[in-house]
Formats: structure tokens, C-alpha cells, sequence
């Protein structure tokens, strides 16, 4: 039995130790947002938060994550209350057929907790390993900008309040 941390609240896995965590998702725990790609760590729809880093759940062994921090896109939000990624995602109409999106707003989540207002060049070689079929890259683009001015927002109204 391994303990996995999801979304903040801690899950018991019975499974062997090399499963790869994007099963462990998908297949015991009916979080389905992150998606099965390649299955070779070469397209990043699969790709979750490990204690905030982006990782490919497809190759990451649930041996190797025991006790830390593991975010999807399920954790971002919620259809009734998206969080300003996926919020970004829809204003910025950033899907076509959507299979990427998920894997792609974990791959930003992670660039902007490390860098709140990147350039367009550095959200390009940011997402560099995520592949998009669709070629809605522009519009990504668009969204994770927005979504970076979305964030700012929100800290500065949160900062506003804190100093009343
Ligand atoms: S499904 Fe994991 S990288 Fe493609
Ligand atoms: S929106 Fe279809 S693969 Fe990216």
C-alpha cells in the first residue's frame, strides 16, 4: 500500500510500487483530467504538479512519490468555480479538440508559480515538451498570459484586503 497526497487529501493505492502514477489516476482514483498520450514521456498530456514541479505522470512511478504533493487539473478548480488557469483557458477559447489542454495548464501552473509574468518567449520553451495537434498554440499562448494577469489580480485584491 503507498499513500499518495491528491489535490491535498491523502489516498491509499494498492498497487505495485512501478505503476505509473497516470493510471493510479485515471484507473483508482476516476481523476481523468490528465490524459494518456503517448504512454513514453514525449507528448505531456499527461503531465500533473509533483510539489508544484510539472511531471509526466506516464513514466513516473507512484514508487517515487510517496509523500509528496501531487496536483491535477481537477485541483485547480471546478466547473462551477474554475481557478484563473483554467478561467484563462476558456476565455482565451484555448481548446480545439482539448486532449493537450489539461496537461498544458499544469505545465503553466507550474511556470507561473516560478515566474508570475513571463514573456511570450519564455512561455514558449516553458510548454516546449506539451505537443498540440491542433496547433491552438497562439491562443495557449493567449491564455497563459491572461492567466498570469488573472493571478496578479487576484494576489493584489488579496494584499488590498489583507492591509484594511
Ligand atoms: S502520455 Fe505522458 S508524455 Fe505522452
Ligand atoms: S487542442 Fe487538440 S491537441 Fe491541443
Amino acid at each position: 500500500m503507498i499513500t499518495l497526497v491528491v489535490n491535498g487529501t491523502a489516498r491509499q493505492i494498492d498497487a505495485d510500487p512501478s505503476t505509473p502514477l497516470l493510471y493510479v489516476l485515471r484507473d483508482q482514483l476516476q481523476l481523468n483530467g490528465a490524459k494518456f498520450g503517448c504512454g513514453l514521456g514525449q507528448c505531456g498530456a499527461c503531465t500533473v504538479l509533483a510539489d508544484g514541479q510539472a511531471i509526466l505522470s506516464c513514466v513516473t512511478p507512484i514508487s517515487v512519490l510517496q509523500g509528496r504533493q501531487i496536483t491535477t487539473v481537477e485541483g485547480l478548480g471546478t466547473v462551477e468555480n474554475p481557478g484563473p488557469m483554467q478561467r484563462a483557458f476558456i476565455d482565451a477559447q484555448a481548446a480545439q479538440c482539448g486532449y493537450c489542454i489539461p496537461g498544458m495548464m499544469m505545465r503553466a501552473q507550474a511556470l507561473l508559480q516560478d515566474n508570475s509574468r513571463p514573456t511570450d518567449a519564455q512561455i514558449r520553451a516553458a510548454l516546449e515538451p506539451n505537443l498540440c495537434r491542433c496547433g491552438t498554440h497562439m491562443r495557449i499562448l493567449r491564455a497563459v498570459h491572461r492567466a498570469a494577469a488573472l493571478m496578479q489580480r487576484a494576489d493584489a485584491s488579496t494584499t488590498d484586503g489583507g492591509a484594511r
